[in-house]
């Protein structure tokens, strides 16, 4: 979904030891393929140990080193923009039909079926790549693949005739609007002299919808957290809901992050009075549902019916253990959840190791064969933290190629330890491992933890018990495929202050050093705050992901370019490379850019949502620079910070500018890093009910004014996933 602010480098040397182990491990898979379970294939395993690079280097091989498209200038125009010599069509939309005997879509609002169609809001994606004969997982093939993406949200207006109706909800609206949210699995090819296109009729073809059954896998397994009236035993759940960043697995899963998943649930105003006022209170108070406290879309008052029922998470049984109505329904949210793009018929498998919290991407550390892997993740909410997995099994090279993928995500992703990030002022930084046998966390005082899946369950307040530090609400994450640090977007931070009046509001501090204000339009100057966000980075002591401690710099504030260059454009951000907002992060492993991404709505007066590309250097490569602030009873207050290093023009620029009202999110590509994938989530989202019979009053109509689909020039608007060639056949970026 859009947040508005005010409401919801040269290459270095690499130190690091670790050689791009993914790149020489997918040269070598391209070379075997690699044998697709459960669609009648013959499973072959192939083993052995592949040979990684003897000496590591920063820049990705066969890489990008200077950006030389001619940077696209800030707009609002209702279109998406692209450099001279570059290419955008639109791949598959909301609404398009992915299953035999579906009609096309009329965009008319009659539309149904959103479990045969592609969904709305689409956000993070990955590719996968499919043999030519369409039986086997071939991460190098660069013309036919199963595009994974999460569809976050909806823009619900238009998926009816003239908008949505108020509470109670029509039972025909709510039954549209809950399964074109989810996630979709699309095959994709593209044939020889011509573009990709979806193939609408493909077996692979599957939506997976907050009905879809899914697994509770991990600590969380059948712990009494779990136990709900759809699942007594704690061991499954229904769906999942409000899918943002999406990860792909060393071994060719999707990993995708369930986010503002708490607020399609609602309970009453007497739920803490009939939990007897017991610790699941203060979860759920953590968490975002008050008592009282209006679902985001009514769906509970849609009928008695079980599917619209869950979404009522008020306690209104009699069993001791909540196996009798939906109490602990939201304990069955919040995860990272594994889904196998290869197999049509598996189950999503929710990892509850990984934490519960509004999850966005998650980044793998490299991949060393004898040690353990990390999964790096952030928790997007304001002064929410970043956290860590470890896994308990060391890697192991063939467990890249085998075809029971799901039981390899339970090797590594089941079984681990999750650490929290704390910063300090000097630029370094420690893990705080979340465990049961903290004292900190077993004797905390604001909530009574009964174990360590309680500890992951309950992940935020651990993490409170522990002192984490409070961030400007961690977006994607990303790892460096030359030097394997790890990139966080920090979005943007209304509550960041300078004086702190409130616990809800965090004071700045070395890794979130700014609050100060902006005008919008020429309007007012706002209430101070982190108004543009920044891109932190961190790396591993000793490049390790098992590491405790790490070093941090922030590689780049967003910022308007004509702001101060002493408190609020640090990174000195030109006309060319000026963002605000950043949210999608995704690094290229064919070209090494690094995507920037932005889902904005402070510079929006200046620009709709844009796309970079940055060559980013290494933490550490720029300056410490001290901020001085001013308390509101007039004395000085010094924060220090560390800023990367000031970036040239041809290390970052602005690549693409998106259609009016929409955010820029989910980024993939073709292994050879020549067709970049990229999704255009709400383009003109603001509509009132009333104003949907009059076309005039749409903020936008791409991208049927760019002739995709039905509607034309006065179509209603559509989130979509479009395709960046390059006219020439180059690499993305080149
Ligand atoms: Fe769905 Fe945090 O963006
Ligand atoms: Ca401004
Ligand atoms: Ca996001
Ligand atoms: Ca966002």
């Amino acid at each position: 979904m859009s947040h508005s602010f005010d409401d919801a480098d040269d290459i270095g040397h690499n130190d690091s030891p670790n050689a791009h182990f993914q790149e020489v491990l997918d040269a070598r898979l391209s070379r075997r393929g690699i044998l697709l379970g459960g669609l009648g294939a013959a499973a072959t395993a192939v083993v052995g140990v592949p040979t990684t690079a003897a000496a590591a280097a920063s820049a990705v091989v066969g890489g990008i080193d200077k950006l030389k498209f001619a940077p696209v200038a800030k707009n609002v125009a209702d279109m998406v923009t692209v450099p001279p010599g570059y290419t955008a069509s639109v791949v598959i939309a909301l609404g398009d039909p992915l299953a035999k005997g579906v009609p096309e879509y009329l965009n008319d609002g009659t539309d149904a079926q959103y479990e045969l169609r592609s969904g709305d809001h689409h956000d993070g994606m990955d590719y996968f790549g499919l043999s030519s004969d369409r039986t086997r997982r071939d991460p190098l093939s660069t013309r036919r693949a199963l595009l994974a993406m999460n569809h976050e949200a909806t823009t619900d207006n238009f998926l009816h005739p003239l908008g949505t109706s108020a509470r109670p909800r029509p039972a025909a609206e709510t039954a549209k609007e809950i399964p074109v949210h989810g996630v979709a699995i699309v095959e994709i090819h593209r044939p020889r002299g011509g573009n990709f296109k979806y193939l609408k009729n493909s077996p692979y073809n599957r939506r997976i919808t907050p009905m879809t059954p899914a697994e509770i896998t991990g600590p969380g397994r059948g712990n009494a957290l779990m136990k709900t009236l759809y699942n007594p035993a704690g061991t499954g759940s229904r769906g999942t809901i409000n899918n943002c960043g999406t990860s792909r697995t060393p071994w060719g899963t999707l990993l995708t992050g369930e986010e503002n998943w708490a607020g399609y649930f609602t309970r009453n105003s007497g739920d803490n009075t009939a939990r007897g006022n017991d610790k699941s209170v203060a979860s759920l108070n953590r968490y975002g549902r008050l008592a009282g406290g209006a679902s985001r879309h009514g769906w509970e008052t849609s009928g008695s019916d079980d599917m619209y029922r869950r979404f009522d998470i008020s306690k209104t049984g009699v069993s001791a253990d909540g196996s009798d109505d939906y109490r602990n329904e939201l304990n069955t949210f919040g995860y990272m959840v594994e889904i196998d793009p290869y197999d049509p018929q598996s189950k999503p498998q929710k990892r509850t190791g990984l934490g519960r919290f509004a999850h966005e991407s998650g980044a793998f550390s490299h991949l060393v064969p004898g040690l353990p892997l990390a999964v790096y993740m952030g928790d997007d909410s304001r002064n929410e933290y970043i956290y860590k997995w470890v896994s308990t099994a060391n890697w192991s090279a063939g467990d890249a190629e085998r075809d029971d993928r799901l039981a390899v995500g339970a090797k590594y992703l089941d079984d681990g330890k999750l650490y929290v990030a704390k910063f300090n002022a000097d630029g370094s930084g420690q893990w705080v491992e979340l465990s049961i046998s903290n004292p900190l966390i077993a004797g905390y005082a604001g909530y009574a933890f009964a174990d360590q899946a309680d500890v992951m369950v309950n992940a935020r307040l651990a993490a409170d018990a522990v002192g984490a530090t409070k961030m400007d609400r961690p977006e994607w994450c990303a790892t460096h495929p030359g030097t394997g640090e790890i990139y966080f977007t920090l979005t943007n931070n209304s509550n960041r202050k300078v004086d702190v009046t409130s616990t809800s509001h965090a004071q700045v501090d070395a890794a979130n050093p700014r609050s100060y204000s902006d005008s919008y339009n020429g309007g007012p100057l706002g209430s101070p705050g982190n108004v543009n966000g920044h891109i932190l980075r961190m790396r591993e002591m000793g490049h390790k992901a098992t590491a405790t401690a790490f070093k941090w710099d922030v590689y780049l504030f967003g910022a308007q370019a004509d702001a101060d260059t002493g408190k609020i454009n640090l990174s000195s951000l030109t006309g060319d490379q000026d963002f605000s907002s950043p949210d999608g992060l995704w690094f290229s492993e064919a070209t090494g850019v690094c995507w920037i991404q932005t889902d904005d709505g402070a510079y929006t007066d200046a620009s709709n949502c844009m796309m970079l590309a940055a060559l980013p250097g290494e933490v550490g490569d720029g300056a410490a620079r001290t901020l001085h602030h001013v308390k509101a009873d007039g004395t000085p207050l010094d924060v220090t910070t560390y800023v990367g290093k000031t970036p040239k023009p041809t290390q970052l620029k602005r690549f693409l500018v998106g259609s009016k009202d929409c955010e820029i999110t989910g980024c993939c590509e073709t292994p050879d890093g020549k067709a970049l994938f990229v999704n255009i989530q709400h383009p003109g989202e603001t509509i009132l009910a009333a104003d949907v019979a009059d076309p005039t009053k749409y903020v936008s109509h791409w991208p049927g004014n760019a002739g995709y689909g039905n509607g034309g020039a006065l179509a209603r608007p559509r989130s979509a996933t479009i395709v960046i060639t390059k006219d020439d056949g180059g690499k993305i970026g080149s």
